[in-house]
């Protein structure tokens, strides 16, 4: 016999997805090149339970229907409707899709949602305080201009956020390095160290 206050526990999970994902429904969800982008959602099924998770993600838990295969990324855009994480490369090369996992940089694009279960995501999304408050590294970039298209301003932010945890007064040099996963098609990286510098500075309240 089966248990009923399972089924009901898991009949909500299904429903916190099903209005999750009513959110990002209109969104193209889109996965390149993928042969199992059209694997079947079987509500109920076993299979479908096996890919239901719940992401901390901004503080907040948000509960998921990801396949197995599925990245980080695509499930923060297409699922969460969180589309300020980039998809650049999508093979771990430029560093547009930088998020904090447990306060560390990570390429989203490359990382497993079903690996990230139990840890804390923060994306650009989650930086800015409640009042709206942007984050010291934002105020950086809107104070300083760093970037020409912006495509790949969330992932340098991110990184830098997370480099600052662990070094919060770097010099500029050991910033650079500490932040060369990412990469910029518009290639003024100059004015974006200078932007994160600066960022690095308010966090310090210089
Ligand atoms: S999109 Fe992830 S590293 Fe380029
Ligand atoms: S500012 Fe355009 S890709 Fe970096």
């Amino acid at each position: 016999m089966e248990d009923t206050n399972l089924n009901v526990s898991r009949r909500n999970f299904i429903k916190g997805v099903i209005a999750t994902g009513a959110a990002v429904s209109s969104a193209a969800y889109v996965f390149r090149g993928n042969p199992l982008s059209g694997q079947a959602s079987t509500p109920g099924g076993i299979g479908n339970v096996e890919r239901l998770l719940t992401l901390n993600v901004n503080g907040q838990d948000r509960p998921v229907d990801a396949m197995k295969q599925e990245t980080l990324a695509m499930t923060l855009r297409y699922k969460l409707g969180l589309t300020g994480t980039k998809i650049g490369c999508d093979r771990a090369e430029c560093g547009a899709c930088t998020v904090l996992v447990d306060d560390v940089p990570r390429y989203s694009c490359s990382t497993l949602t079903h690996a990230v279960r139990g840890k804390k995501i923060v994306t650009i999304e989650g930086l800015a305080a409640a009042d709206g408050t942007l984050h010291p590294v934002q105020q950086g970039v809107v104070v300083e201009q760093g970037f020409q298209c912006a495509f790949c301003m969330p992932g340098f932010v991110m990184a830098t956020v997370g480099y600052l945890k662990t070094t919060p007064n770097p010099t500029r040099a050991e910033l650079a390095h500490g932040i060369s996963g990412n990469l910029c098609r518009c290639q003024d990286y100059d004015k974006i160290l200078t932007a994160m510098m600066h960022g690095a500075e308010l966090m310090r309240g210089v």
